[in-house]
């Protein structure tokens, strides 16, 4: 609701809290929020959890999905890249899970479309949990819990088809949409904001060109684009490994701002360090690869639109799914 005030005889229109275009990406149909069965949610995302804290999904019964994706760091890892069995190190920095049912698309190199397709890849991986899945569903079936709920869920024994299913009905359950900025744009609450947050926001939509890509409500675009990390990718070149295309090197999936001052380090490798990294990045106009979106070039900041951009960042915390992880 917007309200006129009269002080005077002059009439005061208070702005508009905060604007902004709706995403193309948000419509239900087109992410991997949809399920063919809706039935016993609750039953599948309480298996869900419990596979996805279980180390027995790793060959020495050591790593866990929750090992790289933990609850108190949004449901990422703290560390550059991450660490799978026997200390073996993968390539990429852990992205969060949280919002992960708004994904059209998953993986850093945009090209999987289903949660459940996904589950399989970390479970096999050499470097993450390297375990056979033929193996792994002879060793869960032993697990009378898993079992249970498979016969009493899915009607069957316990197989890849349950094991993803649960997964991902616990991943689409992991939400976060209750930040200070989610309360100053949706409840209009004006005080959500702190004034340096405001300016933030202002800068981030409208004076620096963060939106385009960052697009709120979930701060991505959902797009893999070059923003110009490296003249040259090295062993990574991103989405490129999947198609072999040129025009995806250096390619990379958006990733959501939400939460972000507990996701650090940055990027898909997680070479930077800290939001002021990343601000210098972008300060900068990142590298002159061939593939760097044009939308990514050089710009000042002074030193309190810096501390204001970096305070909006902070406005985009919502820790309140820890409720379920006391
Ligand atoms: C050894 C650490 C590690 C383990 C174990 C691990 N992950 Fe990940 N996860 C990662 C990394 C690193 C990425 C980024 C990989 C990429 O994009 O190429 C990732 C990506 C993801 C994504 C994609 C998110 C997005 O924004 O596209 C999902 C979903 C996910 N993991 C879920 C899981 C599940 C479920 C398990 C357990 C079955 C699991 N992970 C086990 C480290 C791990
Ligand atoms: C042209 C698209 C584009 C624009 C514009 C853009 N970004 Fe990004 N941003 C990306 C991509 C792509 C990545 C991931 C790159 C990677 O993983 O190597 C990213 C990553 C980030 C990250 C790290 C996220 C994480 O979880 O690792 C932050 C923070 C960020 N951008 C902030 C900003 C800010 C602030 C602006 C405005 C100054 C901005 N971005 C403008 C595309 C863009």
């Amino acid at each position: 609701m917007r309200y006129t005030i009269y002080l005077g005889g002059v009439i005061l229109i208070p702005l508009f809290l905060c604007q902004y275009k709706k995403s193309k990406n948000r419509d239900v149909e087109k992410t991997t929020a949809i399920s063919s069965d809706d039935l016993m949610v609750s039953e599948k995302i309480a298996l869900g959890r419990a596979l996805f804290f279980d180390s027995r999904l790793s060959i020495n019964n050591e790593v866990s999905c929750a090992s790289c994706h933990i609850p108190e760091l949004a449901f990422t890892d703290g560390k550059k890249v991450s660490i799978g069995v026997a200390g073996r190190t993968t390539q990429r920095n852990s992205p969060s899970l949280l919002n992960a049912a708004l994904l059209p698309t998953v993986m850093f190199d945009g090209h999987l479309p289903t949660l459940e397709q996904q589950v399989i890849v970390p479970i096999q991986e050499h470097v993450e949990m390297d375990m056979n899945m033929l193996e792994l569903i002879k060793k869960l079936r032993k697990v009378d819990r898993y079992q249970k709920a498979a016969k009493q869920i899915f009607n069957r024994e316990f197989d890849a088809w349950v094991l993803t299913r649960a997964i991902s009905a616990y991943e689409r359950s992991l939400v976060s949409n209750n930040s200070p900025f989610d309360r100053y744009c949706n409840q209009k609450e004006q005080g959500a904001l702190t004034e340096s947050q405001k300016n933030g926001w202002k800068l981030f939509s409208e004076k620096l060109y963060c939106t385009q890509c960052h697009a709120a409500p979930n701060f991505t675009n959902f797009e893999a684009i070059n923003n110009g990390m490296y003249n040259d990718f090295g062993n990574d070149k991103g989405r490129f490994r999947i198609f072999n295309d040129s025009t995806d090197i250096g390619k990379f999936k958006v990733p959501s701002l939400r939460n972000i001052v507990l996701t650090a380090p940055y990027m898909h490798d997680g070479s930077l360090h800290s939001l002021d990294d990343v601000i210098n990045h972008y300060v900068a106009g990142g590298s002159s690869h061939i593939n760097k979106d044009i939308r990514i070039v050089p710009f000042s900041l002074s030193e309190n639109e810096r501390t204001d951009l970096k305070n909006f960042l902070s406005s985009l915390t919502d820790t309140s799914y820890m409720i379920d992880y006391k």
